[in-house]
């Protein structure tokens, strides 16, 4: 059999990353139900002689054993189909590898299932879009780890590099991957949504118009807050509308979708107890963005924002603001991975999974190296926030942050994501919360009872009986 690797899913992504492994001299084929698919793929192969299969059945003969099939296709229900098709195929020992954006709860039954089988499932998360697929994404793949010994070499050969250094390594057993994967597009989404509020900020609070939001952006790009998602975001101003030659930003509608996946981080973290408020407002906010109706009824029943009073440096400020939240959102999303870690048993390695996010991915950031750097130190970091030289960081953007928050909520300008990173740390660091009271009630009217300082066990109290 001539082929090392097969792809199932001839679509951009599949496709992308088959020219990126044949770039990589690894010899490859691909498997799609669609014959134009096969001859895109063929035609954008032509240097490496590249070959596609319509037929699943010639395309796993193909394979050189232990076979290596790697899945690009739509989550959900076509993952099970494409497995139930190849499972009679494939013999014991082979390796399915399913790249899609699944949900790592379908990952976990896909590997149970396949290993009564004696084949290995691996879940691997993928970043970087089309580009990432075709030169380089950050990769997160996690299974077992004897069958991650077969394509190592092949993904590492593949991925983004930062300093020499592959953006891919062996994430953990079970479904880690994907939950890994599922975790950076929390994290995505939190950054997208301080992109838009900063954007809302500059052009309703402080009147400015696309080219100097641009200018905004492209300075810090140049800093601290250089991002992969802060490039794209500065580019966005400046982009002409074929159809109309306006800016095209603002002929498209501010109605935001999603595919799932800020979603699911929010439901699992809400299902393990782990606070992520400031992903939990990018997902919710998108969902407010749906409200057209109700939100331009709304705002001609109370007005709209009013310009912000800006005080000092503002656009300085704001930049503090942005890398507090940003902080906060990373922060946010590390803490899930490290509480997940415990709860799966995925023993993630924190320094390694932020070291991998430094090249390829969409969150992909200067802060990355600071997160790395604050893991590799202290692999038992409770939090980013105990970090000493984040908090020195941190420090030092809180008075920013604190003027442009309240500045917004004077104005009246809507800042979810920003409000809620700021109140987070503020509550972080409370010693003693007024969750005490939250206790006393439940005990009031339910009898759930209550724990004390001053003496160990539960506590009930008579609340209806007065004692004063
Ligand atoms: C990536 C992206 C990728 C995709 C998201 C978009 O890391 O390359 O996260 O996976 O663009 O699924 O998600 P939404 O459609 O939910 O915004």
């Amino acid at each position: 059999a001539p082929y090392a690797f097969g792809m199932v899913g001839l679509g951009t992504m599949g496709r992308n990353l088959l020219l990126n492994m044949a770039d990589n001299g690894f010899a490859v084929t691909g498997y799609d139900k669609s014959e134009k698919m096969i001859q895109i793929f063929e035609e954008d192969g032509k240097a490496h002689n590249l070959k596609g299969f319509s037929d699943i059945k010639e395309f796993v003969q193909s394979l050189q054993t232990p076979r290596t099939v790697i899945l690009l296709v739509p989550a959900g229900p076509i993952v099970d189909s494409v497995i139930l098709e190849l499972e009679p195929l494939l013999d014991k020992g082979d390796i399915i590898i399913d790249s899609g954006n699944s949900h790592f709860t379908d990952t976990s039954r896909r590997s149970l299932e396949l290993k009564d089988k004696g084949l290995h499932f691996f879940g691997m998360g993928i970043s970087g879009g089309e580009e990432g697929a075709r030169f380089g994404p950050s990769l997160m793949p996690g299974g077992d780890k004897k069958a991650y010994a077969v394509v190592k070499d092949m993904l590492e050969a593949v991925s983004a590099k930062v300093n020499g250094d592959p953006c891919v390594t062996y994430i953990g057993p079970g479904a880690s991957g994907h939950f890994v994967k599922m975790t950076h597009n929390g994290i995505e989404y939190a950054i997208m949504e301080l992109l838009a509020e900063t954007y809302e900020i500059l052009k309703n609070g402080l009147n400015y118009d696309n080219q100097q939001i641009q200018k905004v952006f492209d300075d810090w790009n140049k800093g601290r807050l250089q991002s992969f998602l802060m490039e794209i975001t500065k580019d966005v101003f400046l982009f002409k509308d074929v159809k109309t030659g306006n800016l095209l930003v603002d002929e498209i509608k501010d109605e935001a979708k999603s595919k799932g996946t800020g979603k699911w981080t929010s439901q699992v973290a809400m299902d393990i107890e782990v606070p992520i408020p400031t992903i939990d407002a990018a997902v919710s906010t998108r969902n407010l963005s749906k409200l057209k109706t109700l939100r331009v009824a709304l705002g001609e029943a109370f007005g709209p924002s009013s310009p912000i009073k800006t005080e000092g440096d503002f656009i300085a400020h704001l930049e503090e603001t942005f890398y507090f939240a940003m902080v906060a959102a990373y922060a946010q999303g590390m803490h899930l991975l490290t509480q997940a870690s415990i709860e799966y048993k995925y023993e993630l390695n924190l320094a390694e999974i932020a070291k991998i996010w430094r090249g390829g991915c969409i969150i992909r950031a200067e802060f990355l190296e600071d997160i790395y750097q604050a893991y590799s130190k202290n692999p038992e970091l409770a939090h980013l926030y105990a970090d000493p030289a984040i908090q020195a960081k941190i420090k030092q953007s809180l008075k920013g942050t604190r003027t442009v928050v309240s500045a917004a909520v004077e104005a009246g300008i809507g800042i979810p994501a920003f409000a809620s990173a700021l109140t987070y740390f503020d509550t972080l660091k409370t010693g003693r919360m007024p969750s005490n009271l939250t206790q006393a009630q439940r005990d009031f009217f339910g009898a759930h009872t209550f724990e004390r300082i001053d003496s160990e066990g539960i506590f009930h109290a008579d609340w209806n009986q007065k004692n004063d």
